[in-house]
This record gives structure tokens, C-alpha cells and sequence, in this order.
């Protein structure tokens, strides 16, 4: 089956929205309200006249990726759940084994609006964070990319209002609101989570962000695609197939800048690359180091009872459930979680169920670490000696058995004095940023080139040539 998606409707979708009146008229009420938040806290971009974005407009292969010059106010922001897959059966938990349910279970019904409302946040907050960015794009496909980036998550907000006007009734709508009503940063009404709250001021951390914490949204919504309510699984399975270009524009992002940096290294033999306004390696690992941990902040703590009944209610999964072979229900499992312990570390077999957190971010890491590889063979391809690393689990947490320690990148427990003292050396700093404006405060928007400090793509977008006119202006 391949529905169509019909983009002349006030909201797009693909889940017969025309067929329930109700249900539509409660988004269109929503909707103006999302249009006033996109003018307020969307992007700000240089009299902007139309971007080549892709829209969604059928969930499968050939449709989901339409590209065409739109104006970003026009953009059709809808609802698309993947195709159901039939007779699916819940695949974990107490409930393995039976049907998907279509609709909310009444006594799984608060954590799972927990669940939505959460991850539902994030999307706008992502939005908010990066607003300022256009106004120092480093080139048009830059531009470009951001304002994609954008576009989709503002259509990820709709994805979860969608579930929380069908499913939530009166709750749901409140709840929707909310969405409009927090602001990333906002002292107070911030957004849910503390890794949203921060702001993201320059390209650099663009490119962190997209490369770390929007795989965090990865690996979230790969725990939902197999949730035993089918509307979430369904929402976030085509929810990922978008995320994949984010973290494209993460790791190729970083990646030109490593190409950018360690040409310059070479052609001057120097590695005093500011010299040139480029982003010297140091800094590059102390955002590194920053992003990290906030991002693996959002995983939650080591051990949660929440996460345990999550997943025996048949929520919220593993990575990847379907493809683990044991019983998918973990009653009598353990799992090996590395905790402080005094001045050191220690690793300990707790209950499966309690470690799911600590699971799925050990999961995340090793994937961040297989993009690390492939930065750190950039660095080496021009025979520069320098690694980036991930730091230690430990360092900077806010959340979970870290939270209050005072721990290295390497690993060493500090005392609070000691960790002051060289803080300054682990993390961004007011002078890194200062120097980050400097060489970006000036945007480049004319075709085909870009910023001093990071080299053009591989290739350009949709088979466009790279010096394709990305964005338009006024
Ligand atoms: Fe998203
Ligand atoms: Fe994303």
C-alpha cells in the first residue's frame, strides 16, 4: 500500500486526516499558533526568499524526498507515519508476543504521554537553539542544510502533536500547547532537557550538535520504532529517516573543518592555525568534549526504574530489540554498568532491566566512536599527529552517579580546586568563542564559495553541482 500524500491540504498527511473532522479541526486550531512560533523563534536568515529543501510527500522511496525552491513559511510541514507493517506483534516486555495496540492502553497512558511530550520538546528547542546560525552561514549549501535541519524538526513537533491530539485527548492538546509555550534557555520556561537548553552560537557547535545530539534523537527514536503502541513506532520510523541527513551535516561538517585546519597545517608547517582563521585542533576537542557530555547527559542515569517499566510495558525498547538474541524480557538478565566508586571506577553486573539507560547510551557511544574514527582518518590522511577523543564518561555530567564528581577527560577523579584550575583547558571558552565569531561573523553567500575555515563538500546536494544556487534571497 502507498498513500499518497496530498500537499494542497491545510496539513499534509498521510493518515486520512479528512476522514476524521474532529481530529482536524483540533491541528488546524494548532496550527496558526505553530506558524506564529516558526515567525518568532524560526530561523533568521538574510531576507531569505526560498531555499532547495526536500518535502515529504509519500512516505516511501521515491517520495519522501521532493526537492524544489520553497519559502520557508510555505513549507508544508505534515504528518506522515511509515506504511503499518501487518500483524506486527509487541517484540519485549510483559506483552511480547501479542498485537500491536492502535490505541493507548488506559493505564499505560501517562508514561506514555511522558515519553511523547518528551521527545516532542526537543524538536522546537533544536529549532530555537540554532535560529541565529544563518546569519554567519559559511557558504549556501551551508545555509541550505541548516534551514533543512530546521524545516524537519519544526515536522517532527508535528509528528508528536499529531499523536497527542489522536491519542490524549484533553491532556494531549494541553500538552501540544506547552510545545509552543516553553523556550530553549528561557529561565522560566525552559525546555525539558538540559542539552536543549544550551544555546548553539556558532558552526562549530552546529556541527557538534548534528553530529552528537542528533544522533541522541537516533537512538531515542530507535527505541520507539518498535514500541507496542504502532502509531509511536510508525511516527518515529519515518522520523529516522529524515535524522539520517542531520547527522550527515554533522560528521561531513566536521570533516571539513578537520580538512580546512590540517591543510592549513601543512601548507605553513605551523599548527598555529588561527594565524590563518582557522579552527585550531585543541579547540576542536574542547567542543568535542563539551557536546559529548551534555549529549550522553540525555540518556538519564545508569540505573532507572522508569526505563525497567518502560520497557516491560512494552513502550520503549533496545537499540535494535529485534535483532538482540535472548528472551526480550530481561526478568533474569544482567548488565555490566561502570559506576564511581571513592577515587576510582567500578564495573558491576546489575539487573538488565534497571541498566537500560546505561545500555542505550553505551550502545550510542560506540557509535560515536566508529565517527571519530572516520574524523581521525581526515587528520591523519595529511600526516597531522593529533587524535580527538572522546572523553571519559565521567567528565562534566550533570545527571546520573557523575553528577557533582570532578572527573578528567582522561579519567581522574579531581578535586573540585584542581578541576577549576583546568577546567579552562577541557572546555570551550569566552575566548575560543570570541574567536569563533571573529572569523564567522562575516557570512558567505555568494555561489560556490565558502568560509576560510572549513573546505567545500565532496559533492552537492540532490546531484546539485556545489556551487548550485542553494538559497535565494530578496
Ligand atoms: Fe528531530
Ligand atoms: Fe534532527
Amino acid at each position: 500500500m502507498t498513500t499518497t500524500v496530498d500537499l494542497n491540504e491545510r496539513i499534509p498527511n498521510n493518515v486520512d486526516l479528512a476522514g476524521d473532522r474532529r481530529l482536524k479541526r483540533a491541528l488546524e486550531a494548532w496550527q496558526p499558533g505553530f506558524l506564529d512560533w516558526w515567525h518568532d523563534m524560526g530561523p533568521v536568515g538574510h531576507h531569505t526568499k526560498e531555499v532547495y529543501l526536500r518535502t515529504a510527500v509519500s512516505v516511501d522511496r521515491k517520495g519522501w524526498a521532493n526537492f524544489a525552491y520553497t519559502r520557508m513559511p510555505d513549507y508544508r510541514w505534515g504528518i506522515f507515519l511509515a506504511e503499518p507493517e501487518p500483524d506486527r506483534r509487541i517484540a519485549f516486555g510483559q506483552h511480547r508476543g501479542e498485537p500491536v495496540w492502535q490505541e493507548v492502553p488506559g493505564e499505560y497512558r501517562a508514561p506514555l504521554r511522558r515519553l511523547i511530550v518528551v521527545q516532542g520538546d526537543t524538536e522546537p528547542a533544536s529549532v530555537e537553539q540554532q535560529r541565529q546560525l544563518g546569519l554567519t552561514c559559511p557558504s549556501l549549501y551551508d545555509l541550505r542544510n541548516l534551514f533543512q535541519v530546521n524545516v524537519e524538526e519544526g515536522r517532527h513537533l508535528w509528528a508528536m502533536v499529531y499523536l497527542l491530539h489522536a491519542h490524549f485527548g484533553r491532556d494531549g492538546r494541553e500538552e501540544a500547547e506547552g510545545m509552543l509555550e516553553r523556550r530553549s534557555g528561557d529561565p522560566d520556561r525552559p525546555r525539558m532537557l538540559g542539552a536543549f537548553n544550551e544555546r548553539t552560537t556558532n558552526w562549530l557547535s552546529y556541527y557538534m550538535f548534528t553530529f552528537l545530539t542528533d544522533r541522541d534523537g537516533k537512538y531515542q527514536l530507535s527505541s520507539m520504532v518498535e514500541s507496542g503502541f504502532d502509531p509511536l513506532a510508525r511516527t518515529c520510523q519515518f522520523m529516522l529517516t529524515e535524522e539520517a541527513h542531520h547527522m550527515f551535516v554533522g560528521i561531513t561538517g566536521l570533516s571539513r573543518i578537520l580538512q580546512r585546519t590540517c591543510e592549513l597545517m601543512r601548507e605553513h608547517d605551523s599548527d598555529d592555525v588561527r594565524r590563518f582563521g582557522a579552527i585550531d585542533l585543541p579547540m576542536f576537542q574542547r567542543y568535542m568534549n563539551f557536546h559529548f557530555s551534555v549529549t550522553i547527559d540525555l540518556f538519564g542515569s545508569e540505573l532507572s526504574r522508569n526505563a525497567a517499566a518502560n520497557y516491560s510495558m512494552g513502550l520503549k525498547s533496545r537499540y535494535r530489540e529485534s535483532h538482540i538474541d535472548d528472551d526480550h524480557r530481561l526478568e533474569h538478565d544482567t548488565y555490566a554498568v561502570t559506576r564511581p566508586a571513592g577515587a576510582d571506577f567500578a564495573r558491576q553486573d546489575e539487573p538488565a532491566l534497571n541498566a537500560l539507560n546505561e545500555r542505550l547510551r553505551d550502545d550510542y557511544v560506540a557509535e560515536v566512536e566508529d565517527g571519530l574514527a572516520r574524523l581521525n582518518r581526515t587528520i591523519a590522511g595529511y600526516d597531522v599527529d593529533f587524535t580527538v577523543r572522546l572523553p571519559h564518561r565521567g567528565f562534566n555530567r550533570k545527571i546520573g552517579a557523575y553528577a557533582g564528581m570532578h572527573i578528567s577527560p582522561d579519567g581522574t577523579v579531581l578535586s573540585a580546586e584542581e578541576w577549576q584550575r583546568q577546567a579552562v583547558g577541557w572546555l570551550p571558552s569566552d575566548s575560543d568563542r570570541d574567536y569563533l565569531w571573529s572569523i564567522m561573523e562575516q557570512p558567505v553567500l555568494a555561489r560556490g564559495q565558502f568560509a576560510n575555515w572549513i573546505a567545500p563538500p565532496a559533492r552537492g546536494i540532490n546531484e546539485q553541482p556545489i556551487d548550485f544556487e542553494y538559497v535565494r534571497f530578496d
